[in-house]
């Protein structure tokens, strides 16, 4: 009789010990869920769980200009030090105003949100790429993004053939599929003039790409970028890095390829035999913005793919 009451005892406690946990487990999950944990509709999100990470994507400007949005004067004055430019901060306003006359004067993005599941492949133009069969890891992606001279003819297998965006600035533009958005990333106020005189009725022959589907980054991004990610190492960050911190305001997963200097610390690409062997990173704090994304691939937060 006694063991009998014992055991009833035991299984009750039990039974409390059980409600406890459960009640605590259900109610932490909920406070997760009102911090932000599930930042978007995928199984798993960028931002889950990491509030520093979080608060530094979310403090970002607009990564795009557009007609409601514009770089502040003190970002202005921060990009007009990075090339030489004879222009002032009107003339770029009012060349930014012109930009929307002809280009989509609100881009084409929809922000992180709790029903949005995108995932995208940022694809940089290291020759580790070569032999490395990531084709297909590429092409699965909903977006894919591309930069400067990186394509993808003869190189199917190990590039992938998708390209959604393709990041360039004038002296690295190249021609674009009908479907692919050109993304620019523009050095000066001459480089959104030359843009606009490729869009110009009278200029002859095929267009660099889709006006429809062009976006120009913001320099407020590009400072955002250098100081906070960057923190000021380098002249400026490279396209590639720029395409990457771009990345987490497109995507929910991201993964990257095509990141890493060759056996020599040279930027070399897969789709060419280098000549400048002292061509390093070039302005671009290479080793420190390689360093960010393999952090970034350790600690779960992007699949970064090394290469071979
Ligand atoms: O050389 P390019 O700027 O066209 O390459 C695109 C981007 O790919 C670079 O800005 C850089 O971020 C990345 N890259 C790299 N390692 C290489 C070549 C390029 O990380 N060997």
């Amino acid at each position: 009789m006694l063991q009998g009451l014992s055991k009833i005892k035991m299984f009750l406690s039990f039974l409390s010990i059980f409600t406890i946990c459960f009640f605590f487990g259900y109610t932490w999950n909920i406070s997760l869920d009102h911090q932000g944990s599930r930042n978007c509709g995928c199984h798993t999100c960028l931002t889950d769980g990491d509030l520093r990470f979080r608060q530094i994507v979310n403090t970002a400007p607009n990564p795009f200009l557009s007609k409601t949005h514009r770089t502040t004067l003190e970002e202005y004055n921060w990009w007009k030090k990075l090339q030489y430019s004879s222009y002032d901060n009107s003339m770029f306003n009012a060349t930014v105003d012109n930009l929307f006359k002809i280009f989509p004067p609100i881009p084409d993005v929809e922000g992180p949100n709790p029903g949005r599941c995108v995932s995208c492949a940022v694809v940089g133009n290291s020759g580790n790429l070569l032999r490395s069969h990531y084709g297909p890891l590429i092409d699965v992606n909903d977006v894919v993004i591309r930069m400067n001279h990186g394509r993808t003819k003869g190189f199917e297998e190990h590039v992938g053939a998708k390209t959604t965006h393709h990041i360039f600035y004038p002296e690295s533009a190249n021609r674009l599929e009908n479907t692919t958005r050109l993304v620019l990333f523009a050095f000066k106020t001459k480089d959104l003039l030359w843009l606009i005189n490729k869009f110009k009725p009278r200029v002859k022959g095929e267009r660099i790409a889709n006006k429809d589907l062009v976006m120009i980054l913001n320099p407020g991004f590009m400072k955002y970028v250098h100081q906070i990610w960057l923190e000021k190492k380098g002249k400026y960050p490279s396209t590639g890095f720029m395409a990457f911190i771009l990345s987490m305001y497109m995507c929910d997963q991201i993964s990257v390829f095509g990141f890493g200097a060759d056996s020599e610390g040279n930027w070399s690409h897969y789709y060419e035999i280098l000549r400048n062997h002292k061509l390093r990173t070039g302005p671009h704090p290479g080793s420190h913005e390689y360093g960010i994304i393999q952090q970034l691939g350790r600690e779960n937060k992007i699949h970064f793919y090394k290469g071979y």
